[in-house]
């Protein structure tokens, strides 16, 4: 009787022993579940922006500097491997007297060889109202040649925090010779 209860006794040590564990891992100090309500985080909603992006290279006041360019981009039709930094207006309208709403910072870089394709890489840092302060971060391709370009919304910060979503990008005016744009860009966040 005794030898049929001496290996069940450790069996069920065994499995309190690993319960424990499972117990102590899932009440560690580090992380907690939290309930989203009390963050605020009730309904998420969907916010549409329509801003004109302005991007400067000629003129006293540049918004945009290349800073790398490399040998191989010279001889290269998409000016592959290059990268330019930027800190662009974003206005109401496509003048850039408008009404200024924000600021597009960050970087792009040609990241395709055969046709123009940048990586986009930039947050876009709203300065008028309630959005004063919070950003939105896009992060994705623009083929800058294709008429309609879409790159993901991958976060936020403030009010666009959990955002989600896309942007469309569309030329609005472009100077070939000396590289200024102004594109419109039509932005869909979800958010709480
Ligand atoms: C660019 O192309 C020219 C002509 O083919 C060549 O002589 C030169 O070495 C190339 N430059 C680079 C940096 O590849
Ligand atoms: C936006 O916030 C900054 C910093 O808090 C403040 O200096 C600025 O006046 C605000 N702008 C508007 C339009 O409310
Ligand atoms: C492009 O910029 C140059 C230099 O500022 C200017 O002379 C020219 O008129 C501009 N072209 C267009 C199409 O706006």
């Amino acid at each position: 009787m005794a030898r049929a209860i001496f290996p069940i006794f450790f069996l069920f040590l065994f499995a309190l022993l690993s319960c424990s564990a499972i117990f102590e891992v899932t009440q560690a100090d580090y992380v907690e579940t939290q309930d989203a309500k009390l963050h605020g985080l009730k309904r998420r909603k969907l916010t549409h922006f329509r801003v004109y992006f302005h991007d400067i290279y000629s003129g006293p006041n540049p918004t945009a500097v290349a800073v790398l360019r490399p040998p191989i981009s010279i001889n290269s039709s998409t000016l592959f491997g290059s990268i330019s930094m930027m800190d662009d207006p974003l206005t109401e309208g496509p003048e850039l007297s408008s009404k200024l709403v924000g600021r597009a910072q960050g970087f792009y870089a040609s990241a395709a060889q055969q046709q123009a394709g940048l990586l986009m890489a930039m947050n876009f840092v709203f300065l008028q109202g309630k959005y004063n302060g919070s950003t939105i971060t896009i992060l994705g391709r623009n083929a800058v040649f294709s008429k309609v370009r879409e790159m993901p919304v991958i976060g936020g910060s403030g009010l666009f925090r959990f955002a989600t979503g896309y942007a469309q990008a569309t030329t609005y005016s472009f100077n070939l010779t000396t590289g200024d744009a102004v594109v419109e860009y039509n932005v869909y966040v979800l958010h709480y």
